[in-house]
């Protein structure tokens, strides 16, 4: 059934952005007030950020990435994994200094991180310099915080999920001008045992079909080259709408649009990737022949423990299909090493999946306990070391899947999209459809541009080459 969210369009009804601007216009250090914000995390946290990014421009804020010239200090948590809490911690705590020799900065939290009670609680009792802090569901509220957390001078905590509503037109600022990110979709309905997303970002909600073909189309107009579609499990877009529509339908439907553009998405579930979606691929003008499809585990026991609602007869089938139909196909994957009660024996069907697809490259974790999950109530017998032997243990058998892939791909002419300069004098740094990167000689002026490259090296997992011609 379809379940009725609100859509509600951004709106600054009362002029807090105006009235943040007036403030800060004063309070900065410099000719104009100075905003660093970090991201942490996923693309999501990524395409968030560009959000008030947005905001704060409409408030008249330049950007630097050196937090000791900021008037605002941001970062954007994620709670995926302790290690990434952690380095927040870390990090905050080392502001206390910039907070001594500028008491007029203002530091603010935002991100998964905020949706947990444990940690506000933490921040508010042993971070007292933290003037804002806000959740994942508290974005469209940004000025009116900000402006709070300026006038105030108190302390300014926004947490809690809201998540019946979908909002629009957020002014946005894309880090990059020729690739960017398109929320597609938020939250997360599959509550995998392990995972914290669902409790950080609420119920899965879909922007509605035209809002998101109409952006594609905009991004395509003002020159973007490549469009990554973002969400937790594009698969099961639009099953909230009310005019249902499918994933494989919406990528139809933005691959219409004329243009020299290549089109991604993240991420896939394995449990919701159809044929259909996999057809829709393979007929495409501008979707990549890249599939990240993050299976977890090899092992059946394990996948079930972990709610994936998918076997690894099912993943493969899925793979194999894909593989028939798609060209060139590349895929990744996502990993996860030592779930609880997780054997040597069950790892090495981890082991032996990922010989049997030859992935390009894998995205590989140990287990880390998220506080409110199922799986870290679980009885976790194996230790750190014996799961750290295991992951190099994967990582090395991958390193050869990849570098054996790359080497078969020397002497082939592939079509990259140039995406910068790399450290080595006159070298630029491209990606090809499939997702690896190739690095060749060439004029910087090529940087956002389709060439063509034919690959002279492999190294490991990158590729060199000479260009080939421009286009
Ligand atoms: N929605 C995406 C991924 C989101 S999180 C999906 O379902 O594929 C990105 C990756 O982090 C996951 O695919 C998983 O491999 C890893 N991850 C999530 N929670 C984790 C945990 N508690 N410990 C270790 N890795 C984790
Ligand atoms: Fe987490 Fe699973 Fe949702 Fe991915 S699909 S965000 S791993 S709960
Ligand atoms: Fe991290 Fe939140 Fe993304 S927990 S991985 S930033 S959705």
């Amino acid at each position: 059934m379809a379940i009725n969210f609100d859509y509600k369009q951004f709106s600054d009804d009362n002029n807090y952005m105006q009235m943040c601007a007036e403030v800060m216009a004063v309070r900065a250090r410099g000719d104009i007030p100075m905003a660093c914000i970090r991201t942490y995390g996923c693309q999501q946290n990524v395409a968030d950020s560009e959000k008030i990014k947005g905001m704060l421009e409409q408030m008249g804020f330049g950007f630097t990435e050196n937090a000791e010239d900021a008037d605002f200090i941001l970062f954007n948590t994620c709670a995926v994994r302790e290690h990434a809490e952690d380095r927040v911690f870390g990090n905050v705590g080392a502001l206390k200094n910039i907070k001594r020799r500028h008491p007029s900065v203002v530091i603010g939290l935002c991100g998964c991180m905020m949706e947990q009670k444990h940690v506000t609680d933490r921040l508010y009792k042993s971070f007292p310099f933290v003037n804002l802090v806000f959740g994942t569901h508290s974005l469209h509220k940004f000025p009116e915080l900000f402006y709070n957390a300026v006038t105030f001078g108190g302390r300014v905590y926004e947490t809690g999920i809201d998540d019946k509503t979908v909002y629009e037109g957020i002014p946005t600022r894309r880090d990059g001008t020729f690739k960017g990110w398109l929320p597609i979709m938020y939250g997360c309905n599959n509550f995998c045992t392990y995972c914290i997303v669902p409790y950080t970002r609420g119920r899965e909600r879909s922007r509605k079909f035209e809002d998101v073909v109409n952006e594609a189309r905009q991004m395509i107009e003002s020159g973007y080259k490549e469009i990554t579609l973002l969400g937790q499990n594009v698969n099961s877009y639009g099953k909230n709408l009310e005019d249902k529509h499918t994933f494989a339908e919406l990528l139809q439907e933005i691959d219409k649009i004329d243009g020299d553009y290549i089109l991604r998405f993240m991420t896939s579930h394995p449990k919701d990737c159809s044929k259909e979606l996999i057809d829709v691929i393979a007929q495409s003008r501008h979707v990549s022949c890249h599939l990240h499809l993050p299976f977890q585990s090899g092992s059946n026991r394990v996948l079930k423990a972990m709610n994936r609602s998918y076997t690894r007869e099912k993943y493969l089938e899925i793979i194999d299909y894909a593989k028939k139909n798609i060209p060139n196909l590349s895929l990744t994957s996502d990993v996860i090493v030592g779930f609880p009660g997780e054997t040597y024996e069950e790892f090495s069907e981890t082991v032996s999946l990922v010989k049997e697809v030859g992935f390009t490259s894998l995205f590989t974790f140990i287990y880390s306990p998220r506080n409110g999950t199922p799986a870290a109530k679980m009885e976790d017998p194996y230790t750190h070391k014996e799961k750290s032997q295991w992951f190099s243990e994967l990582l090395k058998v991958q390193e050869e899947i990849a570098a054996q892939r790359c080497a078969a791909m020397v002497g082939t002419t592939v079509r990259v999209l140039v995406e910068g300069k790399t450290d080595k004098e006159g070298v630029l740094t491209s990606r090809t459809s499939g997702n690896i990167i190739v690095d060749f000689p060439g004029d910087e002026s090529l940087v956002g541009n389709f060439v063509n490259v034919k690959i002279t090296k492999a190294r490991n997992w990158i590729l060199n080459g000479e260009l080939e011609d421009k286009e």
